[in-house]
C-alpha cells in the first residue's frame, strides 16, 4: 500500500481544517503543505502561521514542501510551527547540507528534491543523509498541472540506487499523481503519492484516497 499525502494547495482554504481533517480521515497519512515565496516560483501559498493553526487539531504528518529560496532562513520556523517532513529543492539554496542538519538536528525527517530540468543525479550527495526524496512530475508552482511521464526514469533510478545500497529512504512523486497514473508511478518504485487536484477535485475524496492507496 502507498502512503497517501494530498496536497492541500487544492483544498478549499476558507475551510482548510475541515478539508485537512476530511483527507486524513479517509485514510491520508501525510498532508502535503506547499510553501512558494513568489521569487523561486512565480506563486505564493502560505507560511508557517497557517501550519501552527493547523497543527493541534491534526495528527497527520505533515509534509511540507518548500519551494523559497535560501530556505536556510526559514527552516526553524517551519520546525517551530509544526513540520514533521521537510523538503529542500536543490536549486533554491548553496547550503543543502546545512539545511539538512538544521533539519535533522532538531528532530525533523529532511527530504530533498529538484525541478523536472534538473538530472536525478544532483541528489546523489544526500541520499545517505535523508528520509525521504521527491521526484517532482510537473514544474513546481502550480497544482493541476499534467503529469510528465518521462519524469519515472528518475523513480527507477532513485529506486535502483537505495536497492543498490541498502539505503532506506522514500520515494515521494509529486505533480499531476492521479487514478490513471498510479499504478505506473508505484511499478517505478515509489512510496509516497502526493495527489491535490485529483483528491479535492473529485466528487468523493475519499474513494479517491482508497484507490489511490491500492495502486
Ligand atoms: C506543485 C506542488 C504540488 C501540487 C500538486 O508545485 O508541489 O504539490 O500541489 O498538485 P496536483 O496533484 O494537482 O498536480
Ligand atoms: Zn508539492
Amino acid at each position: 500500500m502507498s502512503i497517501i499525502a494530498p496536497s492541500i494547495l487544492s483544498a478549499d482554504f476558507a475551510h482548510l481544517q475541515r478539508d485537512a481533517d476530511m483527507v486524513v480521515a479517509a485514510g491520508a497519512e501525510y498532508l502535503h503543505i506547499d510553501v512558494m515565496d513568489g521569487v523561486f516560483v512565480p506563486n505564493i501559498t502560505l507560511g508557517p502561521c497557517v501550519i501552527r493553526s493547523l497543527r493541534p487539531s491534526s495528527k497527520a504528518v505533515f509534509d511540507v514542501h518548500l519551494m523559497i529560496i535560501e530556505p536556510e532562513r526559514y527552516i526553524h520556523e517551519f520546525i517551530k510551527a509544526g513540520a514533521d517532513i521537510i523538503t529542500i529543492q536543490v536549486e533554491s539554496t548553496r547550503d543543502v547540507d546545512g539545511c539538512i542538519d538544521m533539519i535533522r538536528e532538531a528532530g525533523v525527517k529532511p527530504c530533498v528534491t529538484l525541478r523536472p530540468g534538473t538530472p536525478v543525479e544532483e541528489l546523489e550527495p544526500y541520499l545517505e543523509r535523508v528520509d525521504m526524496a521527491l521526484v517532482m512530475t510537473v514544474e513546481p508552482g502550480f497544482g493541476g498541472q499534467s503529469f510528465m511521464p518521462e519524469m519515472l526514469r528518475k523513480v527507477e533510478w532513485l529506486d535502483r540506487y537505495r536497492k543498490e545500497r541498502g539505503l532506506p529512504f522514500l520515494i515521494e512523486v509529486d505533480g499531476g499523481v492521479g487514478l490513471k497514473n498510479a499504478a505506473q508511478i508505484v511499478k517505478a518504485g515509489a512510496d509516497v503519492l502526493v495527489a491535490g487536484s485529483a483528491v479535492f477535485g473529485a466528487d468523493d475524496p475519499a474513494a479517491v484516497i482508497r484507490l489511490l492507496k491500492n495502486s
